[in-house]
């Protein structure tokens, strides 16, 4: 077990998530853990995360210094390694520019465990705003940036080690061999837990967290609400209650065929049917952030209408995702809402339900993994990710039915082809889009008018960047051929290449 003191760093889940991809376990604890509360883990190690303060500032996250004493490793990072700077007798400066964004640092040290294995020259990711001055006497200097600034330090006995830059942090090259050698070279973790540890262990905390108690969720037909309902269902069996919302915002067959799924999954679903419902409120409503407003309000309504019929749940199970909280800015105060999210902080608080949200640390692909180590079929599991307003974004301008099934026809044709090409599983989200825009065509021998359809297509790792997919020339070509031919009401199709940023995913 390695316990991580969390400073607030943006990067604290992402440090937890490289230790799991290590197969060691961790905690993420609060910076003011007590020594008592971090031995109480008997931790192998400990984590000092980043953070957005300045050591030097007043009421900055001052971490317990006996915390340091203890007998087993300790790495700093950023922030941490700042703290450990100050905390041991070093001297750290402000220094008038942030340094932010990539940087090359030259390891100077050939003794440090920790750079066993890393090229003498490496590009890291820095994020900072102070920097050592003066590291702890009896600490040696391990790694430098073409400026001369210190880059890292450790103590003589290897015990407490310091990185100015983030490991954990793709652009950082040979970080989790860096990661990997402090935790199985220094603090001699053994790298046999895996996500199956996970599952167990997050059933049994379920099972302690709700008792006798009944939980009820809704459920998407996306990954993360069906693997967090195949979870709890596990832990507390048709204790569990889920309601599936169709707001008729939906793709083709898409309730029917979730439905099917979660027979084979044996979950205790109610359907409700509220499409009509929900096309009648968005009527002739074109402002994109009304359009998640209204489905989200209605949604809440429909649902707590619904859970209102099960007399005894205490408990309202949600599917969110680390990357979700970010992304609603729930995470830090000053964080900005790009859009409002409705799977989020959307719940009704009048509900006087409990939340859970057992899937609140994890990033998407180990949800994927879970998801299969549950036996969730691989249809939702390998499933691109659907808003919850659902194809009322994707539908710009006003939403009517019948738009709504020609996009529903040419989205089926685009994704089956991406399937039949074999790059379903390459591609994190392929959709289509039908624009509120006319062109004009010919078909046979005569002019047509019709609407244009924009298809979209990413990369990603979390959603929160994302690259347009580069696809292969015929698969286009297919694509745009058969929707031109087989779905009426559209002459023309485009192919959006905008990368996030500047652009978000969904076009509203
Ligand atoms: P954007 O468009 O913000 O999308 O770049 C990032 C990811 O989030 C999905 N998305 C949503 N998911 N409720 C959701 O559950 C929503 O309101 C919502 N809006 C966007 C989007 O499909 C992409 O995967």
């Amino acid at each position: 077990n390695i316990v991580i003191l969390d400073c607030g760093s943006q990067f604290t889940q992402l440090i937890a998530r490289r230790i799991r991809e290590l197969k060691v376990h961790s905690e993420i604890m609060p910076w003011d853990a007590t020594l008592e509360e971090v031995e109480a883990r008997s931790p192998m190690g400990v984590v000092i995360s980043g953070g957005p303060r300045s050591v030097l500032e007043e009421g900055s996250p001052w971490i317990d210094p006996a915390i340091l004493n203890m007998s087993v490793p300790v790495m700093g990072l950023c922030y941490g390694m700042q703290y450990i700077c100050k905390a041991m007798g070093g001297r750290v400066r402000s220094s008038t520019s942030r340094e932010y964004g990539r940087a090359h640092v030259t390891i100077v040290d050939d003794k440090a465990t920790v750079y066993d294995g890393v090229p003498s020259r490496i590009q890291v990711w820095m994020s900072h705003g102070d920097d050592v001055e003066a590291i702890p006497e009896n600490m040696v200097l391990t790694a430098k940036t073409d400026d001369g600034v210190v880059a890292g330090f450790r103590s003589l006995d290897g015990r407490l080690v310091a990185f100015q830059y983030h490991p954990e942090v793709a652009h950082t090259e040979h970080g989790m061999t860096m990661l990997s050698n402090f935790l199985f070279k220094v603090c001699g973790c053994n790298g046999d837990w895996d996500l199956g540890d996970w599952v167990e262990s997050s059933v049994a905390s379920i099972r302690s967290k709700v008792g006798d108690d009944r939980v009820i969720c809704g459920l998407s037909g996306g990954v993360d609400s069906s693997v967090a309902a195949a979870l709890v269902s596990k832990a507390i069996g048709d204790r569990l209650q889920c309601i599936f919302v169709d707001t008729g915002m939906l793709r083709d067959r898409e309730a029917e065929e979730v439905l099917e799924s979660y027979e084979a999954m044996d979950l205790n679903v109610v359907h409700v049917d509220a499409s009509e419902r929900f096309l009648t409120a968005l009527e002739g409503v074109t402002d994109p952030e009304r359009k998640r407003k209204i489905i989200g309000e209605l949604f809440v309504r429909v649902f707590e209408a619904e859970s209102a019929k099960i007399s005894d749940a205490k408990w309202l199970l949600q599917g969110t995702l680390y990357p979700d909280v970010i992304e609603s800015g729930h995470q830090g105060k000053n964080a900005a809402v790009i859009k409002s999210h409705h799977n989020v902080g959307g719940l009704p608080e009048d509900m006087d339900l409990k939340v859970l949200e057992p899937l609140r640390d994890l990033f998407k692909d180990e949800v994927r993994a879970i998801g299969r180590i549950l036996d969730v079929p691989q249809d939702i599991v390998n499933r691109h990710p659907f808003p919850g307003p659902g194809l009322a974004v994707r539908c710009l301008g006003d939403i009517t039915k019948e738009k709504l099934d020609v996009l529903r026809k040419a989205d089926r044709i685009y994704i089956d082809e991406i399937k039949r090409a074999g790059l379903y599983d390459s591609i994190w989200q392929a959709f289509a889009v039908l624009l509120p825009v006319y062109t004009v065509g010919v078909m046979g021998d005569d002019r047509t008018y019709a609407r244009v359809l924009a298809l979209r297509a990413i990369t990603s790792s979390d959603g929160m960047t994302a690259e347009w997919f580069r696809f292969p020339m015929e698969v286009l070509d297919r694509v745009s051929t058969r929707i031109c031919n087989e779905v009426s009401g559209v002459n023309r199709v485009v192919y959006d290449v905008t990368s996030k940023p500047p652009a978000t995913i969904e076009w509203e």
